[in-house]
């Protein structure tokens, strides 16, 4: 596994592929856990090449979020990365992804209203945003993002048709522990120390979830269960 940190780095190493050659991404803020390796280990079951990028995105934090203090240990995520068969690993410095004068973004109109967008103002534009740089930088056949955050994977679907982009997004179901949590208002307000900021249905790209949503500290913390439709 080879670690690139500029985008000069990246488009060479990916220029020198042989046309043909599948590529894979999985983009994640780091803190790689179950859930990103069953996305790493989707993307490399039907990919050529895996790319995963580590970029901490501080334009999908709004203010007072935790990005000063969101969690980075690149060395155990490279560690993870490599033996779940990444091929290359993209972790560009803020300055990189932004430099100065940035002015461009991208944003979802419709499907970004509500939940996640409410809570957190501007966060599914950041997201937006990243993943149209991150698709324009390494030009993947396929990249992959986990169910669990089903307003952002519905964002970046609607992303690739609306701008026509050569990707097919794959959306990985939810690894759960055995005691995987079955979130209903009734239940999530009897427990005082986890008020549930949102509990409710959500249609998104024709899947209708059950989302719940609680805040513990600054963290909010997510969850949906899949109620009619299919993955992509
Ligand atoms: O889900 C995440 O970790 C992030 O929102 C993503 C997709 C990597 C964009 O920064």
């Amino acid at each position: 596994m080879k670690t690139l940190r500029t985008r000069s780095d990246l488009r060479a190493a990916l220029g020198s592929m042989g046309a043909g050659v599948e590529v894979g991404l999985v983009p994640t803020m780091g803190a790689l856990h179950a859930g990103h390796l069953a996305l790493l280990e989707a993307a490399r079951a039907e990919c050529d090449l895996v790319v995963a990028s580590i970029f901490v995105n501080p334009t999908q934090f709004g203010p007072g979020e935790d990005f000063e203090t969101y969690p980075r240990d690149e060395k155990s995520d490279a560690r993870t990365a490599k033996a779940a068969g990444v091929d290359y690993l993209f972790v560009p410095p803020v300055k990189e992804m932004y430099p100065d004068g940035f002015q461009t973004w991208v944003e979802v109109e419709r499907l970004s209203q509500g939940l996640e967008d409410d809570a957190r103002p501007g966060h599914l534009r950041g997201v937006a945003t990243v993943c149209l740089k991150l698709f324009n930088l390494v030009r993947p056949r396929r990249a992959y993002f986990g169910q669990k955050d089903a307003q952002q994977s519905a964002v970046v679907e609607q992303l690739v048709r609306d701008l026509d982009l050569d990707v097919q997004i794959r959306v990985v179901p939810t690894v759960r522990d055995e005691d995987g949590l079955a979130a209903d208002r009734v239940a999530l307000s009897t427990e005082p120390r986890l008020p549930p900021e949102d509990v409710g249905l959500a249609r998104f790209n024709g899947r209708l979830h059950l989302v719940a949503a609680a805040r513990v500290g600054r963290t909010r913390l997510i969850d949906n269960v899949l109620l009619e439709g299919e993955l992509a």
